[in-house]
């Protein structure tokens, strides 16, 4: 596996590999790696000759109050990692190399981001358009790898690549979980042993929705509900809670079409996400 920081290198690396005819996945990352993003580079690996990862935490997509600065980082065993994993090229550029000047331009993501985490994180998904555009510009990939953890995310890139016609196909992968069914995440090593136990209570009550879904819940007002009780049962404070459309990211009245059902919680020093995208097949299964 080949390291390289700077962003000429990647791209000339680029431009070389899809001149000789092969096809570049690509598995983009803060780093602290874990079975989560090694399921994507693994997606990658099937799909295409050479997989890229980068590991960049961005700064752009964190808020003033945000973990930016305790963010986890652990360069050395990343690189094992993602060696032992088949990656080919680690791009690893800093700070300096990817924001060298004041920028001209401005990207904001104007729809799909007024709920969840785009409505409690203000400018989040502009700062993750912005290092994702630059990104596919510097690698160049046929295709790009991102979990459903982050289905936001997902909502807000695909819309991205969409309006600039960036000729990426975009791969959403499922989310991985420990055994207990917590989403895996670089942050769960921020959870105090209690708060990692109660933490289990954000994966049952996604299922325990789900369930009353396939059975014939139809009234999102009551799936929040049945959420909430599970939640409550933690020490953590309820960020958000929501039923919605997928991808659209609206509100909906009653479930009739491919529905999002996601939830925040803010433990004392880590916010996890997890959420449920339940498709219309399987809804009416229960109606
Ligand atoms: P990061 O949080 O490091 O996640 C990198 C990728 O791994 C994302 O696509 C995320 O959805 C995926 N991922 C994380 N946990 C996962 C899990 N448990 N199962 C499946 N996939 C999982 O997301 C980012 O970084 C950044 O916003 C980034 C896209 C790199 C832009 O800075």
């Amino acid at each position: 596996m080949r390291i390289i920081t700077t962003i000429n290198e990647m791209q000339t690396f680029s431009k070389k590999t899809l001149r000789s005819g092969k096809t570049i996945g690509f598995v983009p990352t803060m780093g602290y790696l874990h079975e989560g993003h090694m399921s994507l580079v693994e997606e990658a690996l099937k799909q295409n000759d050479c997989v890229i990862m980068s590991i960049f935490v961005n700064p752009l997509q964190f808020g003033p109050n945000e973990d930016f600065d305790r963010y986890p980082r652990d360069l050395k065993r990343d690189e094992e990692l993602a060696k032992q994993a088949g990656v080919d090229i680690l791009f690893y550029p800093n700070v300096k190399e990817m924001y060298p000047k004041e920028r001209t331009t401005r990207l904001t993501v104007q729809e799909r981001v007024d709920t969840l985490c785009g409505e409690s994180r203000p400018g989040h998904f502009d700062g993750v358009a912005t290092v994702v555009m630059k990104l596919l510009q510097i690698v160049l990939p046929d295709r790009a790898y991102f979990g459903m953890k982050d289905a936001q995310q997902v909502a807000v890139i695909k819309g991205l690549v969409e309006d600039f016609n960036v000729p990426v196909e975009i791969v959403p992968c499922p989310i991985i979980r420990e055994e207990d069914g917590l989403a895996k995440s670089s942050r769960n090593v921020y959870l105090t042993p209690t708060e990692r136990e109660e933490a289990i209570q954000l994966s049952r009550s996604l299922d325990a929705a789900a369930n009353a879904i396939e059975r014939g819940e139809t009234n999102p007002v009551r799936i929040k509900e049945l959420i909430i009780s599970y939640l409550n049962q933690t020490s953590g404070v309820i960020d958000y809670v929501e039923v919605l459309s997928y991808p659209a990211l609206e509100a909906i009245d009653v479930m009739k079409e491919n529905i999002i059902v996601a939830v925040a919680v803010q433990f004392t020093a880590a916010r996890l996400i997890d959420n449920k995208v339940t498709t219309r097949s399987e809804i009416a299964i229960g109606v």
